[in-house]
């Protein structure tokens, strides 16, 4: 994981990038509007010498030096002004040769008053963010990868519907999840065998609300309480990043196999805090897990369990291990090789 330094460091790497990124726009709009029309060239040409002419008189401290100051800005006033025109008499927006910075409160510099911009913080928290994904397991999936025909389209008499429309039914849910997003419910607890596709459909919940510009933190159970009996997550005078905050704040939460953790104390209570901290904050949380709620009783108890149970809604899984499907496409690609 990445120190504060590094993290800063890379943050105002990202700034600069961006007033680069402005500069050149700026550049190619300028030669672009002086091939078009000359006269622009040489009025911004004249712009920048009353930068200069400027900048003179204020340091020149003479007895008229405010008059000077006045005339300056009238004529850039006017130049400016020639400038607009002629740009919509060429069919070119008025801002062609200003382009807008990504944040015009603080223009890209990251500070406000001495302050740090709020642009500023949200770079640094996607930069940790980002170095967290990282560490994880975490891999792209998407809905459309998502085959409603590896389940069994027959009736189950135990449930009164086949596992494929059941399973029709819970990739709607998820669909509409990340649709919604941020404005859905407080997330899920997603139930089932191995291989049934809970990663996967989890996994493709992340890509769209991350496409959406929302932050995703995905991790497994073991991760998480690895992490966080790590020294380096907890020690803040070492290295100041608050990453158990950065987690009950992310804007979406992934815990992927819930019950495969070293079982402690500890690593009980950290994880059952995250998940409660982020209940009033209204941020939603997904929990996977191949235990049957019975189970999560009898492991994490029944009163932390209920208080999940009744927070996220319960998709119980049903099929048979799709992983099968998996090894037989690689393995048809493999013989159309041979
Ligand atoms: N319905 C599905 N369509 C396509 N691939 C699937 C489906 N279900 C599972 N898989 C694939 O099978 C493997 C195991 O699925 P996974 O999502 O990890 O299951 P689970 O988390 O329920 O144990 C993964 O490679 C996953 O992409
Ligand atoms: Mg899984
Ligand atoms: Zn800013």
């Amino acid at each position: 994981m990445l120190s504060k330094k590094e993290i800063y460091k890379q943050a105002y790497k990202e700034l600069e990038h961006r007033r680069l990124q402005r500069q050149l726009k700026r550049n190619n709009n300028l030669k672009l509007a002086s091939s078009i029309c000359p006269e622009i060239k040489a009025l911004s040409l004249n712009l920048s010498k009353t930068a200069i002419k400027l900048s003179k008189s204020i340091l020149s401290n003479s007895a008229n030096q405010s008059e000077a100051i006045r005339k300056i800005h009238e004529e850039n006033i006017k130049a400016q002004s020639k400038i607009n025109k002629l740009l919509i008499k060429n069919n070119l927006p008025p801002n062609f040769l200003s382009p807008p910075p990504i944040c015009s409160k603080c223009e890209d510099f990251g500070f406000v008053d001495n302050k740090k911009c709020s642009c500023l913080i949200k770079l640094v928290k996607s930069i940790l963010t980002k170095d967290l994904q990282k560490s994880s397991n975490f891999y792209v999936t998407s809905f459309k990868d998502f085959n409603l025909e590896y389940y069994p389209k027959e009736h189950d008499k135990k449930y009164g519907i086949s596992p494929y429309e059941h399973m029709s039914n819970i990739f709607k849910i998820c669909n509409k999840f990340a649709d919604d997003f941020p404005n859905c419910s407080e997330g899920f607890v997603m139930c089932g065998l191995t291989g049934l596709g809970k990663t996967h459909l989890s996994l493709a919940i992340a890509s769209e609300v991350m496409s959406k510009g929302f932050a995703v933190i995905y991790s497994t159970a073991s991760e998480i309480t690895r992490k966080m009996s790590d020294r380096y997550f907890h020690n803040k005078s070492n290295n100041e990043i608050d990453y158990l905050k950065l987690i009950v704040e992310t804007d979406l939460f992934i815990l992927d196999d819930l019950g495969t953790e070293f079982d402690s104390t500890f690593s009980k209570s950290a994880i059952f805090d995250i998940i409660n901290s982020r209940i009033p904050l209204n941020r939603p949380t997904i929990i996977n897990t191949n235990l049957s709620p019975r189970d999560l009783e009898k492991k994490y108890g029944e009163r932390i369990v209920s208080r999940i149970f009744s927070t996220l809604n319960t998709l119980s899984f049903k099929g048979t291990d799709n992983r099968k499907h998996n090894t037989i496409k690689k393995l048809s690609i493999y013989y159309k090789h041979t």
